[in-house]
This record gives structure tokens, sequence and C-alpha cells, in this order.
């Protein structure tokens, strides 16, 4: 094992341990019961996917998607032009990099919780240029320079992340509506709240590391937009820590399925009927990995609450209201680390 800059060192209680035996782990669902019917989706015969939503929900925050509708030549498209993208020099990749003005771009010095991930990055905004201010607050006007650098190399990147992001956002929101169903609400309750998305996509490559038992691809974190829907090459990687006892289990490759998990919007919405579960990615000493999620997340001017239909007396609101805008872009300043949902509970 070789010896890597201290920044990257994760603290003794974070540190990987490197015996753990790949599991399926997570439920793995179905979708095919969507495109198979035509009747509607809150006909009786999708009870039971709406049910296995609800459960995988509950007990994990996590699981995987086969059958999802989404075409396979354009997550093939989007992985081989973010492996070319990632394999220029890094002169190269700098061109495209993040700064103060555009806030998005390539990036690789993210910390998690303090500590540096062994990752580069390339952000994505869906909507752009994206949003205007959200208040006189001067904090919210670097909101409006989210927008992307575009690199020379691969010549086709932007239309790729464009066409891979439409199809990711549809079955983000199909999603949505099976999980508005298993709350006992109507599909399209979410809808509203992702007209004037704020939605993001990030390519992520993890080079191989030299020291994987020191070392995280990214530190242990919880995602705090409404519904991430994650796609991985075949290198395995991300673990997840189970909530029945807070073991990690890492999530095996399956070709051409996606990993969907629950944001923190979507905790407190559902007033943590569902939760945000914690995630780490592991490094191994000699394949790369790519990773590319989707962020579902809703209008900067959201105000993000528990949903009045699932508050009651018996049920008190465990969240205060809070700005959606607001909350991301301090978030995304303090570089991850500060801020996060249990700093807004009631
Ligand atoms: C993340 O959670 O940010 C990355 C997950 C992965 O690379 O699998
Ligand atoms: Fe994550």
């Amino acid at each position: 094992m070789g010896e890597i800059d201290p920044a990257f060192i994760q603290t003794p209680e974070n540190r990987p341990k490197l015996c753990i035996i790949e599991e399926e782990g997570i439920p793995v669902i179905d979708l095919s019961p969507l495109f198979c019917s035509s009747s509607s989706i809150t006909d009786p015969s999708f009870e039971d996917l709406v049910r296995k939503i609800g459960s995988a929900c509950r007990e994990w925050g996590f699981f995987q998607v086969i059958n999802h509708g989404a075409p396979v030549e354009r997550r093939k498209k989007m992985e081989a032009e973010a492996r070319k993208f990632f394999h220029q020099r890094k002169e190269q990749k700098n061109e495209v990099r993040r700064d103060d003005v555009h806030v998005i771009g390539y990036f690789d010095s993210e910390l998690t919780r303090n500590v540096r991930d062994w990752k580069e990055v390339f952000d994505y905004t869906v909507e752009e240029p994206t949003l205007v201010p959200a208040s006189p607050d001067p904090h919210d006007h670097q909101i409006t320079h989210w927008y992307n650098k575009w690199p020379q190399y691969p010549p086709h990147l932007r239309e790729t992340l464009k066409e891979y992001s439409e199809k990711m956002e549809e079955l983000a929101l199909k999603l949505m509506e099976l999980i508005a169903l298993s709350l006992g609400l109507a599909p399209k309750r979410f809808h509203g709240f992702f007209k004037d998305q704020t939605s993001w996509m990030k390519l992520n490559f993890y080079p191989p590391c030299p020291s994987p038992h020191l070392a995280l691809g990214c530190g242990p974190h919880k995602d705090s937009g409404a519904l991430t829907v994650l796609a991985q090459d075949d290198v395995s990687g991300l673990e997840v820590k189970r909530k029945s006892d807070g073991q990690w289990v890492r999530v095996k490759p399956r070709p051409n399925a996606y990993i969907i998990n629950v944001g923190a919007v979507i905790q407190v919405w559902s007033n943590e009927t569902y939760e945000s579960v914690e995630h780490r990615v592991m490094l191994n000493t000699e394949k790369e990995r790519i990773s590319y999620p989707f962020f579902l997340t809703p209008a900067h001017y959201t105000m993000v609450e528990p949903l009045e239909e699932l508050v009651n007396d018996q049920n008190p609101a465990k969240y205060k209201s809070y700005n959606w805008g607001k909350f991301f872009v301090t978030r995304k300043r303090s570089n991850f680390v500060n801020l996060n949902v249990h700093n807004i509970q009631v």
C-alpha cells in the first residue's frame, strides 16, 4: 500500500474495512408493470409495486430498479463520454474548473465532512442558466452563475448530458408518483415542486487509490435533494448503511440497473416516514470507477416542509419550513459539510 496526501485520510472510525462481502442487499424492484399496462398508475394492479416501493423507502431509503424504461444506449454513451473527459490531462480538465464565479464544473478537491474525497467530478445543471436570485439577500446572487463552461473535448459532452438527464428526469418523476401513492397521496402530488426544478447531475471519477484502507471515494453523507437516480459502471464501491443494524452493505453492480435513494427533501415532505440514508464510496488499488447520479431537486423558491396531509395531532411536524435555494447554495458553498437537514429540525 502506498502513501497518500494526509488530506485524504479518514478519521479512524470512518476508515473502511476492506473485507466487506458484496451482497445484493438493497431491494431490487422491477418497474415493468409501468410499461406493460395501459391502465392508470392508481389502478389496483399497481398496488404490489407501490407497496414494494414504500417498504424499500421505509426500510432502506435505497433500492435498485430494473426494467425502468430508460434507454441503455444513452447510458452507454454518457459513460463513454464521461470516461473520455476524465482521461484527459489535468490542464485540459482545469480549463472548465469550478471557480468563485462558476460554481459548477470540473473539480478535484471536494470535501465530505472536512476530509478530501479521492475523486474528480464534473457537475451539470439541467436548466441553463439556472436561477434568478431568490431574494435581495446577497447570498442568493451567486445562484445566477450556475451554468457550465463546456470543454472542447469530448465535443458532444453537452448534448449527451442533456439527452441523458431528460430520461433521468422522466424516470425520477415516475418514481415520485409511486412514492406519492405509497404515502397515500395523489400520484402527482409532488410534480408542482419540480416545475422550475434545480435538478443537476454529477459525473464522478474515482481513480485507483494506493491506500483504500485509509481514504474514501466519497465520505459518508446523506443526499440533500428529493430523489437521486444513480448509475454506476461495473466496478463496485457504493456502500449503504443498513438501517436495521448500522452495517455497511456494498451495492453490487447490476448491468443497466439504477440505484435510487431518498434525499432529505422527501424525508421532510414525508415527515420522516422515509429517511435519507447514509452512504459512502470505497476505493480499490487497481480499477478506476465511474458513477453518474441525477439529483431531482425542487424549484429554488420552494419552501420545503412536512406535507399537511401527513401531519396531525398524533404526528406533529418534525421539521421547520426552509427555502430550498438558500439551503442548497449555503450547503454548496460550505462544501457540503456544515449544514444538513437536522439543523432545521423543529
Ligand atoms: C455519491 O453518493 O455521491 C456517489 C455514489 C457513487 O459513486 O456510487
Ligand atoms: Fe450521495
